[in-house]
């Protein structure tokens, strides 16, 4: 049978995310209570779970889907995006935020900035937005992210699941798809995947051929 478990079974909420420390756990709830203002910055090998707790953190902030302003930081080019991306007119941000949301959300992907203005703008500019904007940033190259940046924001390091750690999320996907599988055999396909590459986007692919060959 053909499934693409990546797409039917990802998280839906922060609550059905895969924690693979407790830390994560702590910090994401305390985003989503809405009260820490401060960006956030998430950064981990690829397939971590950073571009999909940028995503689901708004919507738990919200209790709803949020508007999200997303983009990727290779498209911002000089200073003048960075603040056309937060807005010039700050007057009305600051009263306003878009659908009565608790914040505005600024979803930078793949951040790597080494443009000293527009590192500047973006300095002034999360200054600027604090408690009416809530930027979250995501890379795999945070030993090149200007400490002015860092500074101001929380940092959160994610890891790739264990295989013991993904293996409950990985058996609900045959519940629900009532395919019987053997416990020993699920995980010893996990874990061969990991040995093979950290990246929690493996298992979906090695779930997908499980199913295949059923
Ligand atoms: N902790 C997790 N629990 C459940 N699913 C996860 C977890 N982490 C990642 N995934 C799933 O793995 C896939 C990749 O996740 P995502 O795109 O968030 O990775 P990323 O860290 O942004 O990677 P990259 O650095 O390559 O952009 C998605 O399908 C996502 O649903
Ligand atoms: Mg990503």
């Amino acid at each position: 049978m053909y499934i693409n478990t990546a797409k039917k079974y990802a998280p839906k909420s922060i609550s059905d995310f895969i924690y693979q420390s407790s830390d994560a756990d702590e910090v994401i709830n305390a985003y989503a209570s809405g009260v820490i203002e401060r960006p956030l910055i998430f950064h981990g090998s690829n397939g971590t779970g950073k571009s999909l707790l940028q995503r689901l953190i708004p919507n738990a902030i919200e209790k709803r889907e949020a508007s999200l302003h997303v983009v990727k930081c290779a498209d911002l080019k000089s200073a003048d995006d960075i603040h056309d991306l937060y807005g010039r007119n700050k007057r009305f941000n600051r009263t306003f935020t878009i659908n009565e949301q608790r914040f505005n959300y600024i979803i930078i992907e793949e951040f790597l900035m080494t443009n000293k203005k527009m590192i500047d703008a973006l300095k002034i500019e999360l200054d600027e937005t604090l408690g009416t904007d809530l930027t979250i940033i995501s890379t795999n190259r945070f030993d090149k992210i200007d400490y002015g940046i860092v500074s101001r924001s929380e940092v959160l390091g994610l890891l790739p699941c264990e295989p013991h750690v993904f293996f409950p999320h990985a058996k609900k996907m045959f519940e629900g798809e009532g395919v019987e599988v053997d416990d020993a055999q699920l995980l010893k396909c996990l874990e061969v995947t990991h040995a093979l590459k950290a990246d929690n986007r493996k298992y979906y692919s090695a779930i997908d051929a499980m199913f295949r060959k059923i």
